[in-house]
């Protein structure tokens, strides 16, 4: 298997490349994200739950999430590989995947990470928050509050993955294709090692 995780702060196009990504890798794409936000639509328990911490841009607790990633592995026990987008934002969360992947006897090889600026990302979601419907979008504090939380617990896993030899910084602004471009040229890289590690 072959498992990257796509890392950065709200609104540095985690989303947008990763549809890219596992269209072009054939991966499974797996946004903690998206996965909530279907449960809030299906109004299920959890969803509902999950709900209070994401109106006010706050984490979703770890057993929640890490919970939801572990049902998603058991689903997709045949793919070629997963590429995880806004998780784990938690050192907690990092290191239950770490041992959830080593049942599986695989693990993540690459954390690409999209680098942007404050200012750039508060820019890209309030603009996104004129049409997405998103709760969290629709002002400046939340949003602030957001990048808050990701300074402060969700940047120490990007110091996990570094200790591990795995982290990559993309800058992620400029057009989306070229971000998607240096993206990709890193992880063919990426797969050409493992491919000749295993072959040897
Ligand atoms: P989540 O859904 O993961 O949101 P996020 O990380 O806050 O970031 P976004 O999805 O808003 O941004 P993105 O990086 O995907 O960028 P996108 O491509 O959309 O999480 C939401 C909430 O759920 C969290 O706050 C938390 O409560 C909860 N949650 C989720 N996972 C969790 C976890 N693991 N643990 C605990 N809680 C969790 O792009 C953004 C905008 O920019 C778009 O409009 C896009 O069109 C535009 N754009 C993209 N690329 C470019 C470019 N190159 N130039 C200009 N504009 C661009
Ligand atoms: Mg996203």
């Amino acid at each position: 298997m072959f498992n990257i995780i796509l890392f950065g702060p709200p609104g540095s196009g985690k989303g947008t490349q990763s549809e890219k990504i596992v269209d072009q890798f054939g991966l499974v794409h797996l946004s903690t994200g998206n996965l909530l936000r279907q449960e809030i639509t299906d109004k299920t328990p959890l969803g509902m739950e999950a709900r209070n911490f994401m109106d006010k841009g706050q984490l979703v607790p770890d057993e929640v999430v890490i919970g939801m990633i572990d049902s998603c592995l058991e689903k997709h026990s045949a793919a070629k590989g997963f590429l995880f987008d806004g998780f784990p934002r938690t050192v907690a969360q990092a290191e239950a995947l770490d041992k959830l992947l080593s049942l599986k006897k695989t693990a993540i090889s690459k954390v690409l990470a999209l680098e942007v600026t404050e200012e750039e990302l508060v820019k890209r979601l309030l603009k996104r928050g004129e049409t997405s419907g998103r709760s969290d979008d629709t002002n400046e504090s939340i949003i602030r509050n957001r990048y808050a939380v990701y300074k402060k617990e969700t940047e120490p896993v990007a110091q996990y993955y570094t200790q591990q030899g795995k982290m990559e910084v993309i800058k992620g602004e400029g057009s989306v294709d070229e971000i998607f471009d240096a993206l990709s040229k890193s992880i063919e890289t990426e797969m050409e090692e493992q491919q000749s590690l295993s072959a040897s």
